[in-house]
């Protein structure tokens, strides 16, 4: 039986297994997919594993992402544009195999954001946080035809420090760091507000913002809000984006979107993304 894993620390809260699993089952295929607890310590061998075969590939999550690179043998180019890789795989090149990692979160945002349904040239976002979500979110944008941005994160250094580790394609055309929730991110007229932070993932949590006073001034079109967490479905960044009558877009398509294009990248095979597919998750 052919294994694949996800590996995070920690890992227990993660869907993935559920989602393949029901996939495999659905293809009728001979494999399982499993979470595994992982240290930095454990990354050599994992990558050994899949040149070995003893697993297919696994999936990375926080916070290995970036440090699992040096262990791999190459990664394609857009795991190589933002230096994260989310999904490790087996590959037979000149006559041997070697290991390989994506990054599928890409595909996954671009997929799921409204803005690939948009003819208009050289939009702009606002991201909110600069960890190692932000640099897909952003690498997705410039290919959703996104040209300018502005970046707000409480460490102001770890964004600037961030936009030096993307390799922009061609049509990026610059970014403004700005202080953390200061208002003049939103003065930036954005098409789309991202949170890429974790703050929302406690129903309590709240982002420094205050998108209600600008509602007449800057938020007359429809705004994208959208939070990468999906747990939980509302956060209050995307309670407040409704409030002032903006579109509200959590994480969940992106997630099924990145699973989706990991699991053709091992088995050939694109699953359905239907509402039997979206419940799994809820169950
Ligand atoms: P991920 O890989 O999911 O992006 P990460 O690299 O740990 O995770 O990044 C988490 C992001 O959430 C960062 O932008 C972080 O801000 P700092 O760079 O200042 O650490 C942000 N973040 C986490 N907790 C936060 C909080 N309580 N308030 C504001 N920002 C927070």
């Amino acid at each position: 039986m052919n294994k694949y894993l996800v590996i995070g620390n920690p890992i227990d809260h993660s869907l993935s297994p559920k989602l393949h699993n029901y996939w495999i089952k659905k293809n009728n295929l001979n494999a399982i997919y499993e979470k595994k607890f992982a240290e930095e310590k454990d990354l050599k061998k994992l990558c050994d594993d899949v040149r070995e075969g003893k697993i297919e590939g696994f999936n990375v999550t926080v916070p290995f992402k970036e440090k699992i690179i040096k262990h791999l043998d190459n990664y394609t180019d857009t795991a190589n544009a933002i230096r994260a890789v989310n999904t490790v795989y087996r590959k037979y090149v000149d006559g041997e195999y070697i290991v390989m990692g994506d990054n599928t979160d890409v595909y996954g945002f671009e997929q799921s954001c409204p803005l690939r349904n948009y003819s208009k040239r050289g939009a702009s976002a606002l991201i909110i946080g600069a960890g190692g979500a932000s640099k897909a979110i952003i690498l997705g944008l410039c290919n959703l035809n996104v040209r300018h941005f502005a970046i707000t994160n409480r460490t102001r250094e770890n964004a600037k420090n961030l936009m030096t580790q993307i390799t922009k394609p061609e049509s990026y055309k610059g970014h403004f760091v700005y202080e953390w929730c200061k208002d003049e991110g939103i003065m930036s007229k954005p098409d789309i507000i991202v949170n890429c932070t974790s703050l929302g993932l406690k129903e309590e949590d709240k982002i420094p913002l205050d998108f209600s006073k600008y509602k007449k001034k800057f938020f007359t079109k429809k705004v994208i809000f959208y939070d990468l967490i999906y747990n939980p479905e509302e956060t209050n960044f995307l309670i407040n984006a409704k409030k002032i009558g903006q579109q509200a877009i959590n994480g969940k398509m992106m997630f099924l979107y990145q699973a989706q294009k990991s699991f053709f990248i091992w088995h050939g095979i694109k699953p359905e993304i239907d509402q039997e597919t979206i419940s799994v998750l809820n169950d």
